[in-house]
Order: structure tokens, then sequence, then C-alpha cells
């Protein structure tokens, strides 16, 4: 089919979905086969803070590789700069210099949009302290991400229950997070994460504020996604969480110090 045609049609078929974020040249249409299965390359990836005059340099240089369908666990002292590692692969920040290719597309000149673009059709976002809107109900939160994308309002609720339900809480849709334990508010949130079915999940310490049990109920449902093929990064604190992925990657002073 002609391609303009396609798009045309797919269009049409999807009005208020968002546009494909821009196709690079044909040089890195040739890296990309050679690439294939990479989802993420930092390329001596910087990142330095600026507070009035003073510079606070926080990635001194980061470079590294994860391959699509991979969990890696990302380990360090605290302030050793990973949550802002995960940022800017998360498309929430981005970088001093240094370049990032997502999907084998180097998106480190990518304006505020683009990047919010790959961010809610691709990236799925799990916090230490789940972040969900307290007045809202659990089916709310979980619809959240596709609410400022105007998909069809009955394909949403009917996702967002199914989802509700993969993470055993649909006899809790009505409720409001603070009527919740917390391993159920952070089911809440992997919900929502998936809630625009992306490729790739980062959580920042998913289990940082739970109980042993609820924790390793968390990671058990985050396994479970990995292994259907979702690509999965946790921030963590915890070994006992690390050893559920094959890889670890420890940072120190801004940098990969060592990997396991
Ligand atoms: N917006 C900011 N402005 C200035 N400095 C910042 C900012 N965000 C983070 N930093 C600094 O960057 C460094 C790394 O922070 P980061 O949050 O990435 O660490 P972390 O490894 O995630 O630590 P923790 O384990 O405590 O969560 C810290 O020294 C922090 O003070
Ligand atoms: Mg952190």
């Amino acid at each position: 089919m002609r391609k303009d045609l396609e798009e045309e049609l797919r269009e049409q078929a999807h009005p208020n979905r968002l546009k494909e974020y821009p196709l690079q040249e044909s040089e890195d249409l040739c890296q990309m086969n050679q690439n294939n299965n990479q989802i993420i390359r930092f390329e001596e990836i910087t990142k330095v803070y600026h507070l009035g005059r003073i510079d606070i340099p926080v990635l001194n240089g980061v470079s590294c590789e994860i391959k699509k369908a991979e969990h890696v666990a990302i380990m360090g002292p605290s302030g050793s700069g990973k949550t802002t590692m995960l940022n800017i692969i998360g498309c929430l920040d981005k970088a001093s210099s240094g370049r990032y290719f997502f999907e084998n597309r180097d998106i480190s000149s990518f304006d505020d949009d683009a990047l919010s673009e790959v961010r809610s059709r691709k990236i799925g976002f799990i916090f230490q302290s789940y972040n969900l809107i307290p007045q809202l109900t659990v089916l709310e939160n979980i619809e959240m991400p596709l609410f400022y994308q105007q998909v069809d309002e009955i394909k949403t609720r009917e996702k967002a229950i199914e989802l509700a339900r993969m993470v055993g809480l649909e006899d809790r849709i009505r409720h409001r997070p603070a009527e919740l334990s917390g391993g159920q508010q952070q089911r809440v949130a992997i919900a929502r994460a998936l809630m625009n079915d992306p490729v790739l999940i980062l959580a920042d310490e998913p289990t940082g504020n739970l109980d042993s049990v609820s924790g390793k109920e968390i990671m058990k449902l985050l396994c479970d996604l990995n292994e259907r093929g979702t690509t999965l990064i946790v921030v963590t604190h915890d070994v006992n969480v690390a050893k559920y992925s094959r890889r670890i990657l420890k940072m120190l002073d801004g940098r990969i110090s060592n990997e396991d």
C-alpha cells in the first residue's frame, strides 16, 4: 500500500492519536538494522544542574546499552545519579551532553514536545511513592495516561477495568487511594503504567515503601510483564529486589562503576 495512503487511513481510524515521532536520516536506518534488539543506548551522557552560578555535575559520562526485553537493576549509593539517569531514559529530563538513542533513534536533540510524545507512547513509570491522585478513584487513576489523548471513553474504561483485574484490584475500582494499602496503591500505579502499552517500564524504588510480602508481590507482577517482553529497569537499594534481574548496573559518583 502507498505510504501516504496508509498514513491517511491510519489517521482516519485513529484521528486523535499522536503522530509517530520523527523518522531519522537513512544512514541511521542502516545502524537500526545492526542494533535491532537494542532499546536504549547512552553515549557519554552527562548531566549538570545549575544552582545560581554553581554547577552541580551529576552524571559524568554514562555509556551503556540495554536490549529489548531485558530486566536491568540500577544500584548505587544515595546521590550517585540513579534517579537522574532514569529520568533521562524516561524523557522526563534531558542530558547536558552526550547522545541518547531510544529504539535506535537519536533523541538527544528532541524538544520537550517530541520527548513527551515518546514518553506517552512508549514508557510507563512507577515511583516509590506511587504518585496517585488522591481525589480520583482507582479506575480514574488507571485511566489517567489516556486522559489527554482523547481516546474513546468506553474503550479506555474497558481497558482500565481489564488492567485493574490483572493487578488483582477489580473489587477496589471505586475506592480512593487513601483507602488502599501501600501494596495495593503500587498495583494501581502498575496498572496505570500499562495503560499506554509501554515497551519500557521504569521503576524507581518500586518496593521502597512496602513490607517484604507486598514488595515480593510487586516484583512478581513486574517480572511477569518483563517475561512477556516489556523491557524493565528497576532502581533499587535492596539487593533482594536487584536479584530478580539478570543484570545489575552499579552507579558511583555519576558513573557506571561496575556491572554484575
Ligand atoms: N533538580 C536538581 N537540582 C540540583 N541538583 C539536583 C537536582 N536533582 C538531583 N540533584 C542532585 O543530583 C545528585 C543525584 O541525584 P539523584 O536523585 O539522581 O540520586 P539517586 O542516586 O537517585 O539518590 P537516592 O538513592 O537518594 O534516590 C544529588 O546530589 C542531588 O542533590
Ligand atoms: Mg533516587
